[in-house]
């Protein structure tokens, strides 16, 4: 969603910071974007809806500046105009912002009964003029921070320039990540340090409530309290972090491709040393039931969760989705583990649900890609997938290293408890060992995936169906499809047909599914021969070599529970991957999505 960068230098022109450090976030989700610079001793703000290099092309090449913020902006208050798109100035400061002002109305009465008014329709200007009504009020950089922390209920990562200071940029931080890059005479503020790795890998990270003033050798970091913070410089591994798309037409293609290693690379650790090492994974013994929340792909890593702890280990696993989550009676007690799945670590509904949990002082456990996130801040413990950066919108090396990590977790609790055998886990380990030699063929089959791409990517409505694991593998196939090629696609469990949706099933709809379960696939098999009765067209994953002339079938090799679900969604990654590239669409950058949704 929104992007933040902003530069102050001693000797570098900062404009070229600025726009590639926007184009580095681009991949976020955007709709407008602006920037504010310092021009002939004044603040020049040039902005447009739609994308960067659009704003790239209305700069003045000859500009060059050695103060200036940036921005993306994924649209909520108000339309994605130019007028809307931040930089937002208000008589002496400029900001940008990332974040919800959650009291922004009762604020703009308050401004607007103090004679303000207002250019947008959005919460930020109300959030630069109630910075410019305190600075007016105090002459005072520290007593306006700490009034607007003190007024302003929501989220923000903000980036201030104020004319009288010119020689420093200010922000200030509450639930929306900020941090402040270091590098010679030159200091660089983002929303995320991978926008900036092209010019500094060392970088404070801000927490809440708390600001800095950033000029371009010395940063000040300040509690609300006004007190100086000494804060740890951090340093990012930057062969984990390789941005480039390689060979490949579209960064999704990559990252599917990238599975070959990403998955080993998360559990290694945990297997390494053979049950050891899978000792060393937190004991989930103490717990009576354990709760799982996230969104969208990450919700669906962990139903493949709830499966394993429910049917290999015995133990109660119930997944929420973190937007219902806050909002329903949660049943937590001291015996509950609630588990926090995400990629970002940034998403805005996972994180309330995780501080609802916080302040009710129950446990939890965070399963997370992004190092140093704020999801990676707030919980218990903390697991890292190996993911590396996931770049694609949809995401797929993420879900198979969070079912990987998830899945040698639930392994570790079933030694623990008794209902998995020391030789069962030797063959599992074994298996994840070889996953690459697995999933390669998978990999490499195109041209299966291509020819049905081909049957299906003039249709506008598909089905997934499946039963047990199968059902909630292909409610992640279905979203790839949807997200990417806008095809409407839904998935069900197989059983339900029958009950109402068999009634939209036609001649030729494309209903596909998996079966991969020896005690389910008899039925799944039946349910798929009703459907095929009425019209349908049937693409089958199966991994028993099944033989049917009137399905369409993708043998995949047959695997423990464990490993099952990743050789499982490789299919459905690339159907909808080569589905889309027939029907043209933006894969890496669907309509209307962000990478990271920080509004709840
Ligand atoms: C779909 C997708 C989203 C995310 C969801 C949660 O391909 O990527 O559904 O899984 O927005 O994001 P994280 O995992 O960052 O919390």
């Amino acid at each position: 969603m929104c992007g933040i960068v902003g530069a102050i230098s001693k000797n570098r022109n900062i404009l070229p910071i600025l726009i590639t450090g926007l184009k580095n976030l681009e991949y976020r989700g955007y709709d407008s974007a602006g920037v504010a610079y310092l021009k002939n001793n004044k603040i020049n703000i040039v902005k447009t809806s739609g994308k960067v290099s659009k704003l790239e092309n209305k700069l003045n090449k000859s500009d060059e500046s050695n103060i200036g913020i940036a921005h993306t902006r994924w649209a909520t208050h108000g339309k994605a105009t130019s007028v809307n798109a931040h930089p937002h100035r208000v008589n002496h400061i400029t900001i940008v912002h990332n974040g919800i002002i959650e009291n922004f109305k009762e604020i703009k009465e308050m401004l607007e009964n103090n004679n303000y008014s207002f250019k947008s329709s959005t919460d930020t200007e109300v959030g630069c003029a109630l910075l410019n009504y305190y600075y007016e009020k105090f002459k005072d950089v520290d007593k306006t921070i700490k009034a607007f922390m003190d007024k302003v209920m929501g989220s923000y990562a903000i980036t201030m320039i104020i004319d009288s200071d010119l020689d420093n940029l200010y922000v200030l931080k509450k639930e929306s990540p900020l941090v402040i890059g270091i590098s010679d005479n030159t200091n660089i503020v983002a929303s995320d340090i991978r926008a900036i790795l092209k010019y500094t890998n060392k970088y404070y990270i801000l927490d809440d409530f708390e600001y800095a003033k950033i000029s371009s050798n010395e940063v000040i970091i300040k509690s609300i309290k006004g007190e100086i913070l000494n804060k740890e410089l951090h340093t990012l591994d930057l062969k984990d972090n390789d941005n480039s798309k390689g060979h490949y037409k579209h960064y999704m293609l990559k990252e599917i491709m990238e599975q070959k290693t990403t998955i080993l690379k998360t559990v290694l650790p945990f297997i390494e040393e053979g049950i050891d090492s899978l000792m060393t994974l937190p004991d989930l013994t103490k717990y009576k039931e354990i709760f799982i929340v996230g969104c969208g792909t990450a919700y669906h890593a962990g139903l493949v969760a709830k499966y394993l702890f429910e049917e290999v280990t015995n133990t109660r696993c119930s997944v929420y989705l973190a937007s219902e989550y806050r909002y329903q009676n949660n049943f937590l007690s001291k015996d509950t583990l609630t588990i926090f799945i995400s990629q970002s670590g940034e998403t805005a509904d996972t994180i309330a649900a995780l501080k609802l949990v916080k302040s009710k002082g129950y446990p939890t456990l965070g399963i997370i890609n992004v190092e140093n996130s704020t999801i990676s801040y707030l919980v218990d413990t903390c697991l890292y997938t190996k993911a590396g950066s996931e770049i694609a919108v949809a995401s797929t090396k993420a879900y198979t290293a969070q079912v990987a990590l998830l899945s040698i977790l639930v392994h570790s609790h079933g030694l623990r408890n008794k209902t998995i055998s020391r030789d069962n886990t030797i063959e599992v380990i074994d298996e994840f060992k070889s996953i690459e030699k697995l999933i390669t063929p998978l990999l490499n089959d195109k041209d299966t995936y291509l020819s049905i791409a081909k049957n299906i990517y003039k249709e506008e409505d598909i089905f997934y169906i499946g039963r047990g694991l199968d059902y909630y593998l292909s409610m992640e196939g279905a979203l790839k499809l949807k997200e990417i090629s806008y095809i409407h696609s839904e998935s069900y469990a197989a059983g339900e047909l029958k009950h109402g949706t068999i009634s939209l099933i036609k001649k030729n709809t494309p209903v596909i599914a998996s079966a991969t379960n020896s005690n389910l696939n008899a039925k799944t098999i039946s349910n798929l021969k009703e459907v095929l009765a009425r019209g349908a067209d049937i693409y089958l994953i199966c991994d028993d070599n099944y033989k049917d002339d009137t399905f369409t079938i993708v043998n995949i090799p047959r695997a423990s529970e464990f490993v099952k679900p990743i050789l499982v969604i490789i299919p459905y990654q690339l159907i909808a991957y080569y589905t889309a590239t027939l029907r043209g669409t933006d894969i890496d950058k669907p309509k209307n999505l962000a990478k990271s949704v920080t509004v709840e």
